[in-house]
């Protein structure tokens, strides 16, 4: 037998509870022994609940309780999760988290302490919820230089934008669907202004390219400013509106953002719909690979830590070597990355596009029948640097959207 704990019992948390006593028999089995949850831990009391006979609300009961080896964090936020982590770490237990804050800014420093420990840190439920990336990244596509890793990284904006392209509804009435539903965090602008993807884009970036990326060096953009607009052109030109987390290589210099982009229908991960994440992996040999299944929620992700749990029992005094060193990726500007755009301008089509072309190049003109006073247009694949110098002579843009090809 071998004792866990779970440090908190929230929406993940009682949900690592839940599929541990669910899928018993089968997590047994698989880890080769059977797994006790000695402890949860929560500040809260939880009366009538089963948890209550393991509940309790001082962390040092279970650091300095030898006989817990694995531990589920999965309390979200920085603090106190980084220094609880550390703690059961340096006493030589392994831990599992869903915490990308944690992973985001600590994960160097964490996955180094549990290597000198012999034990593990693993973190599968930090990007994508419930779909196996950082496994498949560190012992899978290990025999590739990636070029690409591209992903729809957060499950509440893609909820959101879905709704909002198939229905028609409004941002904040499908933000409280999300929310509801468990999807989206604490912290609303978390989601919706890209912070969460841009954590998950650069936990990815990390694990593949082996050097820390920092989160706060990746140009992101939230979601905000799309509109019911932006989706009439988008549904009568046959794209979606997406938000996506990227990193790519290009001549050698890598660049990552998160950012809404117009996707076509040939685009893999143009149907990820709702809750759901894509991702999608380029390697230099094994070409495209595709990771697709539900990005939040309550059972996926708590499915994601206990898997975790399982790999960290079957390797309890065997660390499983993660490439991702405390060094900085220096990333290359965006300004650099060429890609189409989007725009949408005030003003007559007929009047402005000897202008329009003079400044883009030629362009493919869009009218909507129900919206007047306005056009938009579709650029050729142009620098971001070279849009912005050319953006600059028109004080009429009302929006512009990144194409992705
Ligand atoms: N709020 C996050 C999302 C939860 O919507 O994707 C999963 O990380």
């Amino acid at each position: 037998m071998i004792n866990v704990a779970i440090l908190g019992y929230g929406t993940v948390g009682s949900g690592v509870y839940e599929v541990i006593k669910t899928n018993n028999a089968i997590i047994n089995k698989k880890a080769g022994q059977e797994v006790n949850i000695k402890y949860v831990l929560d500040l809260r009391d939880f009366p009538g609940d089963p948890v209550e006979d393991v509940l309790v609300h001082d962390y040092d009961t279970i650091l300095n309780d030898d006989e817990v080896e694995v531990i589920a964090e999965v309390m979200g936020g920085v603090e106190p999760a980084y220094t609880f982590v550390k703690s059961a770490l340096m006493k030589g237990k392994s831990v599992c988290t869903s915490n990308k804050e944690l992973v985001a800014k600590h994960g160097p420093e964490l996955i180094e302490i549990a290597r000198e420990h012999g034990r593990n840190f693993f973190f599968e439920a930090s990007c994508g919820g419930g779909i196996p990336i950082i496994r498949p990244l560190i012992e899978c596509i290990t025999a590739d230089d990636v070029q690409e890793i591209v992903g729809i990284l957060n499950g509440t904006t893609n909820y959101i934008l879905t709704k909002m392209s198939r229905e028609g509804l409004a941002f904040d009435t499908v933000l409280k669907e999300a929310q509801d539903l468990g999807y989206a965090e604490r912290n609303p602008a978390a989601d919706i202004e890209g912070f969460d993807a841009c954590r998950k884009i650069a936990i990815l970036a990390s694990v593949v390219y082996g050097k820390n990326v920092d989160f706060e060096d990746v140009y992101t953009e939230g979601i905000t400013k799309i509109t019911d607009v932006d989706f009439k052109y988008a549904n009568k030109i046959g794209y979606s509106v997406k938000l996506f987390g990227k990193a790519m290589k290009t001549d050698g210099k890598i660049y990552a953002y998160v950012a809404p982009v117009m996707i076509n229908q040939e685009h893999p991960l143009f149907a990820v719909n709702d809750v759901f994440n894509g991702i999608m992996v380029k390697g230099n040999v094994l070409g495209d690979v595709m990771f697709y299944g539900s990005g939040a929620g309550k059972l996926p992700t708590a499915s994601a830590v206990v898997s975790d749990m399982v790999d960290a029992i079957k390797h309890l005094n065997d660390n499983v070597l993660i490439d991702w060193s405390s060094d900085k990726l220096e990333l290359t500007d965006i300004k650099n990355s060429e890609k189409k755009f989007f725009v949408r301008m005030s003003g007559d089509a007929d009047e402005q596009k000897a202008a329009v072309e003079k400044a883009f190049g030629s362009v493919e003109i869009i009218r909507l029948d129900d919206v007047s006073g306005e056009f938009a247009f579709i650029t050729d694949s142009m620098t971001e640097g070279k849009y912005e110098e050319a953006a600059k002579a028109f004080e009429n843009i009302i929006t512009r959207i990144r194409i992705e090809m």
